[in-house]
């Protein structure tokens, strides 16, 4: 199941969320005029994170703890013991427990503190995806400001909608270098692969929707080996790991156990956007090819979108990731229906005149905003795909619910305050958008 092959990354020259390219015009945060602000301190010792995952094996509770002994489960009422999954190693002074929680489980606590069971039924799953504060060279967001860097408030007021799954779709981790000298903004922030950072970016800031409902998890580019690698595998991989946290460059697709729609998670960090790299071919298309005898309709959560669109500066209709479509052509099952992805940092939902899965894009969840985005592109043309319907929500924090209608889903974009912002139906690949 687990690939630990090398894999060759290209640099990506072309990358709306990695280059800075697409930002807002005021890259650097807001000058230091008083005093530093500090969102994250020194560990505490009582740094403690629980939640329930999907997993390559199935439903996992899992537990962060900064001591060696791993919390107790109780499942229906049973004591259960979670065992740990990585132990304390450089920069990740955390033990991360695992459990097996089987479907069908009724109740679960972990240390006595209730987490949400496997879901018996979905009807309403939440989305939300780059979520971290950009601290990358020059492009710093304010991470101490909840309305430059809204997470937190976005994931509390998901937690208050209790949906049946939440689906991460990728890049959690954005603090990769230093918060430049009088910067208020950013001031105090850890970077880097490690927990301070992790723990700030994801963990803290995401402590109430953790614990509010089921997580589905997909792996964004942020996540590879080489960059928050280590955070991901230790913590959030759905992969078992060995005695040490060995980073894999591909992560195999697997089902998440619910019943409808038939789910799987992706791992296409390394999809090349600009040109075809015929060496990651044949992982993306087995990848793409996962659904082949599933029962439909089936949604496939990924990173990157195959066909998204922006505009450059100069206007030109950019938003395929040409790795992706190659390995996508002729080669999605039918019964896939819908794709969910992030990566491009705004709202959108697109559906094709020629016969595609609906792709939706929803990097919405706190880091910097891709501008460009037209609020309305039907009939566009993305690389040999033709847009029947493309609606973008530009520079609006928040998430997307995805609710079980009559014969159809009712997908909403929500803004950081649960105000909706657009509205779509979804029936079979098609979507009418209100
Ligand atoms: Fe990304």
């Amino acid at each position: 199941m687990t690939s630990t092959q090398a894999t060759p990354y290209k640099s990506h020259a072309f990358d709306p969320d990695d280059s800075g390219e697409f930002l807002p015009a005021r890259a650097l945060g807001s000058l230091a005029l008083g005093a530093l602000l500090f969102v994250s301190g020194p560990a505490r010792a009582e740094d403690s994170y629980r939640w329930l995952q999907a997993t390559a094996d199935g439903w996992q509770a899992r537990a962060i703890t900064q001591s060696d002994a791993c919390p107790a489960a109780e499942l229906d009422g049973r004591a259960v013991p979670m065992t740990p999954r990585a132990r304390p190693g450089e920069h990740f002074a955390i033990t991360v427990c695992a459990a097996t929680i089987p479907k069908g489980t009724r109740s679960l606590t972990i240390a006595g503190a209730p987490l949400p069971a496997p879901p018996a039924r979905v009807d309403k799953v939440l989305v939300l995806g780059d979520t971290g504060c950009r601290l990358n060279g020059i492009f710093l967001q304010d991470c101490n400001s909840s309305d430059a860097w809204p997470f937190r408030k976005i994931a509390e007021t998901a937690a208050r909608l209790a949906p049946d799954l939440v689906i991460h779709v990728g890049d959690y981790h954005y603090r990769e270098t230093p918060c430049l000298p009088g910067m208020s903004g950013c001031a105090g922030s850890p970077h880097g692969d490690n927990w301070e950072t992790w723990k700030a970016d994801f963990f803290a800031p995401g402590d109430a929707l953790l614990r509010a409902a089921p997580w589905a998890l997909v792996r964004g580019n942020h996540e590879i080996c080489r960059r928050a690698g280590q955070g991901w595998t230790r913590a959030l991989s759905p992969l078992p790991l060995g005695e040490t946290p060995l980073c894999v460059d591909r992560e195999q697709a697997y089902r998440v156990d619910i019943a409808d729609p038939t789910l799987f998670i992706l791992d296409t960090t390394e999809a090349e956007e600009r040109t075809v790299v015929g060496a990651q071919l044949p992982f993306l298309r087995s990848q793409l090819a996962i659904a082949k005898d599933a029962p439909g309709p089936v949604w496939y959560a990924f990173h990157k979108p195959i066909f998204s669109l922006f505009r450059s500066r100069i206007g030109e209709t950019l938003g395929i990731n040409e790795t992706l479509a190659a390995a996508a052509h002729n080669g999605i099952p039918t019964a896939v229906q819908a794709i969910l992805s992030g990566h491009l940092h705004a709202f959108e939902a697109l559906s094709f005149r020629d016969d595609r899965p609906a792709q939706f894009v929803i990097g919405v969840g706190g880091t910097t905003m891709d501008p460009h985005i037209p609020a309305n592109f039907d009939g566009a043309t993305i690389g040999e795909a033709t847009v029947e319907r493309g609606r973008g929500v530009a520079t609006t924090f928040g998430f997307a619910t995805f609710e079980r209608g009559d014969g159809e889903w009712l997908v909403t974009d929500y803004d950081a305050e649960a105000k909706p912002r657009l509205r779509c139906h979804m029936r079979g690949r098609q979507l009418d958008c209100e």
